[in-house]
């Protein structure tokens, strides 16, 4: 860790009952990055974010913010939330619905005993920030779902704490919504300099915001890498099938070559991809190559297989190909409407991942 590093996670573990959530959780953070917290429903985000905050127990490992733990099972040290300083946005917003927009965002800052004068300073500056100066006599259910969520973001910042947990800050915004917020939220992010660990399932919210990206699978941090890496150097089957728009194809290797494997996938179609697992020849497998790989040719030609084409979609920027083969059903895209019928479809082996 550098003395840059703002956050620390060490070996986390915690459990309801009998129930282990966390299973030796590592990570860091430091001063002005973005990272993402990823992973499927269930695998521990919310708990994990919780454990850091203080609103969770954990049992062993440790948590520190600038050097200073927070959280040490096996030196018995357990600060309690409202005194570890950190700021936090929830899924749900949590906002009172009885307080004025000014007044929940006052009130951190009335907590900690800041001055009248004070408050009113810091809240404004903070309502500022967010675009809502103007609706800061407003009730919470005078404000759409958009204005509720920057209202719980100010109201995580007003006290400056050195990192702030948002738990799915977009999840209750609607889809188009959701694009222009993850733009505006990095960008608030960046311009206050702020530290930020940020929960989601989405990955392409995850890729679009983050400066590191953490894949956390029943409990433990399956990869972390930037975006980059996380989509296009995944270590396992789990993480390359997470990241992405995919097609998973069926089969046993039926020949290794320096490093490839060539998957039989059923009716004749054969497949070369990068070997990522030690599986043998006569082995099930699993091929990965992402949509966006596989393309519609001509004709025939090396690492092109005979499809049948079933129907083509439009989606807008694009048309969407449903194809069969053997067992499996794959899609790619291309930019024309075409008829059901045979047709040729590569993959390009360095963009075919066998595991
Ligand atoms: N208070 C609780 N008591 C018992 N089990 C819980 C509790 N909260 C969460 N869990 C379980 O812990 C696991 C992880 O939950 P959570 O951290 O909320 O996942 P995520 O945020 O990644 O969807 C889930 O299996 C969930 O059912
Ligand atoms: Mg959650």
């Amino acid at each position: 860790m550098t003395d840059k590093t703002i956050l620390t996670v060490d070996n986390l573990a915690l459990s309801y009952g009998s129930n282990p959530i966390l299973k030796g959780v590592s990570m860091h953070l430091r001063r002005g990055e973005v990272v993402s917290l990823l992973g499927p429903s269930g695998s521990g985000k919310t708990t994990l974010l919780r454990a850091v905050a203080g609103l969770e127990q954990p049992h062993h490992g440790s948590v520190s913010i600038a050097g200073r733990a927070i959280y040490d099972a096996a030196a018995g040290i357990d600060i309690p939330a409202e005194k570890r300083e950190l700021g936090l946005v929830f899924q749900s917003y949590a906002l009172w619905p009885h307080k004025t927009v000014f007044d929940n965002v006052a009130y951190p800052l009335k907590l900690r005993k800041v001055s009248t004068n004070e408050i009113i300073q810091r809240v404004h500056a903070a309502l500022k920030n967010l675009g809502l100066d103007h609706l800061a006599e407003r009730y919470p259910h005078q404000l759409s779902g958009g204005q509720q969520q920057r209202v719980s973001i100010a109201r995580a910042l007003v006290y400056n704490p050195p990192v702030i947990l948002l738990d799915e800050p977009l999840s209750n915004l609607d889809a188009k919504m959701r694009e222009e917020a993850r733009a505006w939220l990095r960008n608030l992010i960046v311009e206050l300099q702020l530290s930020a660990l940020v929960v989601t399932h989405d990955q392409s919210e995850a890729m679009a915001m983050s400066d590191r990206i953490l894949l956390l699978n029943g409990g433990v941090i399956e990869q972390q890498g930037t975006p980059q890496e996380m989509y296009s150097q995944p270590q396992t089957f789990f993480v390359a099938d997470f990241m992405g728009s995919n097609n998973v194809i069926k089969g046993r290797i039926s020949e290794i070559r320096a490093g490839q494997a060539c998957v039989d996938i059923g009716d004749g179609l054969r497949l070369w991809g990068q070997r990522r697992s030690d599986a043998a020849i006569g082995q099930e497998v699993s091929a990965i190559v992402r949509i966006e790989r596989a393309r519609l040719a001509d004709g025939p030609g090396e690492h092109r297989a005979q499809i049948d084409l079933v129907t083509s979609m439009f989606l807008g920027d694009r048309f969407e190909y449903v194809l069969h083969a053997g067992q499996n059903l794959l899609r790619a895209w291309g930019q024309r409407q075409e008829e059901a019928g045979q047709r040729w479809l590569e993959f390009p082996p360095e963009a075919v991942w066998v595991f």
